[in-house]
């Protein structure tokens, strides 16, 4: 965990493509070079213009993709529409402009030794599949693992193939409904999976909270490490509101006996922006967080 200088900015960005994909939608922004290129898990507070913007507060939004472009660099993200600030984000058109601030948190550490397992739920592809990305950049192999309640909801699953295809990797994917795949869950999977994976593994995994929470537990049981991204309702995304608290494991609250460096949240509880939004399941108390 740093708790060196943040390297964040914010920047003024445009619409470069905005399009649906399938439920959910696909948004390209182009941000200049100022901005410090994002790693995987790290995510942006993206803030619509005023005339746009029904919601005041900047929404966090993960990093999908990175294209590096003369002048700078384009931001992916692959978002669902669920109230008021991403529909009117899913409303604006190319050219249109967006504050972003980023890269916000700590991401995936993707350097660990061990077989990388990429577990996605739902929308929580997005950032999974810049981590299966920059893996195949590193020439690493990873097995990925993607899950959704039907098969409408495994957006993004074209760009899971391709970037696999370049990593050599395997993609495997399940549904809750049986619509595609194995009927079950991604743990269901990741179980199914383990005979034929070299030990030791590294989980790295986003999706909602119950899924995250079975992997966390699976992990534990099999004496594995498991990177989780975790999600909160936040307004500032750079620790200073303290409204994105995630509740420290025991074992957590006994490297702070004096309480937190400033602005990673206190003792009791982790601020989901500064010091996650990927925890090692470990630090985290699983009981507190739904
Ligand atoms: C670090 C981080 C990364 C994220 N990455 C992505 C991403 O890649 N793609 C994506 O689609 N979404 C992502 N989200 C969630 C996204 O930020 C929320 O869906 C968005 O803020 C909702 O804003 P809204 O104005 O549309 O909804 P609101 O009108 O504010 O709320 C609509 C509903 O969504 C709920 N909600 C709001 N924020 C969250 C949240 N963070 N988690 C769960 N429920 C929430 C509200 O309680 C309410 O029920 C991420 C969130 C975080 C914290
Ligand atoms: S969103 Fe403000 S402290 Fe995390």
């Amino acid at each position: 965990m740093s708790t060196g200088r943040p390297r964040w900015k914010q920047v003024t960005a445009t619409v470069r493509l905005q399009e649906p994909r399938g439920v959910h939608f696909w948004l390209d922004l182009d941000v200049p070079s100022a901005f410090t290129a994002p790693s995987p898990g790290q995510f942006v507070q993206i803030l619509l213009p005023p005339a746009a913007n029904p919601a005041l507060l900047p929404r966090p939004m993960s990093v999908a993709s990175v294209r590096k472009r003369s002048g700078g660099m384009t931001l992916g993200f692959l978002y669902a529409p669920v109230g008021l600030g991403t529909h009117a984000l899913a409303a604006l058109r190319g050219g249109a402009r967006v504050e972003v601030l980023g890269p916000l948190g700590h991401g995936f550490p993707l350097e660990r030794k061990g077989t990388p397992v990429l577990l996605a739920g739902g929308r929580g592809v997005a950032p999974m599949l810049f981590a299966a990305a920059e893996l195949a950049r590193r020439g690493r192999r990873a097995e990925f693992l993607f899950g959704a309640r039907d098969r409408d909801h495994l957006v993004g699953l074209d760009d899971a193939h391709r970037t696999l295809r370049v990593l050599g990797g395997r993609l495997q994917v399940c549904t809750d409904d049986g619509s595609r795949g194995r009927r079950g869950n991604v743990v269901d999977l990741l179980e199914s999976a383990v005979p034929r994976l070299e030990t030791p593994l590294v989980l790295h995994a986003c999706g909602p909270h119950a899924m995250l929470k079975a992997v966390a537990r699976w992990a534990l049981v099999h004496g594995c490490e498991a990177w989780l991204a975790m999600e909160s309702v936040m307004a500032c995304g750079t620790g200073v509101c303290r409204g994105c608290p995630m509740p420290r494991s025991a074992t957590a609250r006994r490297e702070f006996p004096e309480g937190a460096p400033s602005l990673l949240g206190n003792r009791d509880y982790a601020m989901c922006c500064t010091e996650g939004p990927v925890f090692e399941s470990r630090a985290l108390d699983w009981e507190r967080i739904h």
